[in-house]
């Protein structure tokens, strides 16, 4: 693998922080690679897992509005055109997709205690464990077979993709579906969305790069569904080689998986050259962000940032921000509220203790939710106030104009 972006030392981005432990924060290099081989995008260094998905992590999916309707949404689709009779997710958090399926026949894996007590609770038989080979042993031998593995932002979280390619392969009954999703590499480039970049991503995925891993294991993808969620995703369907005829219903599935691999290699997705392009568009985002807001710092101007996300953290540490370039982060959920940013800690406070109109700038940390802020949001802008962005280039918000 080949080294090609420094996005120099990080916290662990989803580890807001309560000041006391300032001093005993976690940092790491974020370096990230290219293995020409694959045309796999992955970290150089990998954070243990157990610091990062343990009893305090904050991301709950059902705390977010459109993560619940999306799950439920793939639920229905799943169980309409599948009907999978014993499904399992991996990477469960608190049961967002699993409560659309009968208790009895889903089972959860989920390592982050908090999470796991959840779906416990609710009934779903919980594996508080990463997935790996070996646990897909025990579960198989334990509950059985299963229809359906589905995951969402998950898989690209795994250090060891073969290990946990073989345990779906271990898992899955014959003629099973491997229904996952991931952030895009091809909309992060488009973007130069370079904070999707962060100790949980272990890989950034190309369809490209799948099809090579997948294969390897005896799996193919068979569709591709492109979402809006987390700011570019790509939902996978695979299944064993042999068994593609039997999902594979329609002919436009199969030629989307090819249309989407011929773009990314039109993109040129599968060379080093183009990364050496991204990294460049990275250092001139950080470079027109940090200027924009020292020249807003210079003339007294108060920015407040909306959304405390894992991606604010990347591109703060970054940048090198602190409470003189932003003042204040807003947050919509509760377990955030009163800590500070990781790394630059910056202030979390509820949505619902600031006046946005006391701020003259609102930088979108939550920019996935860019249409959902900004219509909440009418009325800071109808004042005067005006949202920034680095999405897809530093500036402000057109719409906010
Ligand atoms: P998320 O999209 O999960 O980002 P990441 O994966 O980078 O952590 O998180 C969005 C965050 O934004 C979440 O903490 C909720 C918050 N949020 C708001 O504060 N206001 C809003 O209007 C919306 C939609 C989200």
């Amino acid at each position: 693998m080949k080294n090609f972006l420094n996005l120099g030392r990080q916290p662990i981005a989803n580890a807001f922080i309560k000041e006391e432990d300032f001093d005993d924060e976690f940092f790491y290099d974020l370096v990230v690679g290219f293995d020409e081989e694959t045309g796999l995008v992955s970290l150089a260094e990998f954070v243990p897992p157990d610091k990062i998905f343990n009893e305090n992590y904050a991301y709950h999916t059902s705390q977010s509005f459109p993560m619940v309707q999306h799950f439920k949404d793939i639920a229905i689709q799943l169980q309409a055109e599948f009907n999978p009779q014993r499904i399992l997710e991996i990477g469960s958090n608190d049961g967002t997709f699993l409560k659309n399926w009968p208790i009895g026949s889903a089972t959860a894996i989920e390592p982050c205690m908090n999470f796991c007590n959840v779906t416990r609770a609710q009934g779903y038989v919980t594996y508080p464990y990463f997935w790996d080979f070996s646990l897909a042993e025990t579960v198989a031998n334990e509950r059985g077979l299963v229809d359906l593995v589905y995951a969402a932002n998950c898989i690209c979280h795994i250090q060891d993709l073969d290990d946990a390619f073989n345990g779906v392969n271990r898992i899955l009954k014959d003629d099973g579906i491997f229904v996952f999703e991931d952030p895009s590499l091809e909309s992060m480039l488009d973007r130069v969305s370079y904070d999707q970049i962060y100790d949980e991503h272990a890989h950034i995925f190309s369809i490209y790069a799948l099809s090579n891993l997948l294969k390897k294991h005896g799996l193919k993808i068979f569709r591709i569904q492109e979402l809006d969620a987390h700011g570019g995703s790509n939902r996978i369907y695979a299944t064993r080689d042999r068994k593609v005829e039997k999902h594979f219903r329609r002919p436009r599935i199969a030629q989307s998986v090819e249309c989407v691999i011929e773009r990314e290699l039109s993109k040129c997705l599968d060379s080093m050259d183009i990364m050496l392009r991204f990294e460049n568009q990275v250092q001139q985002s950080r470079i027109q962000l940090k200027e924009m807001l020292q020249r807003f710092e210079e003339q007294g101007k108060k920015v407040i940032s909306i959304g405390a996300t894992s991606k604010s953290t990347t591109v703060f540490n970054f940048c090198r921000f602190d409470s003189g370039h932003m003042q204040l982060v807003t947050d919509t959920t509760p377990d955030k509220i009163g800590l500070f940013t990781p790394g630059t800690h910056i202030p979390i406070v509820d949505r619902q203790d600031v006046n946005l109109n006391d701020y003259d700038y609102a930088f979108l940390g939550a920019w996935n939710f860019q249409k959902e802020i900004l219509k909440k949001e009418s009325e800071f802008v109808g004042n005067g106030g005006q949202f920034i962005t680095h999405v897809p280039r530093v500036g402000i918000y057109e719409n906010s104009r």
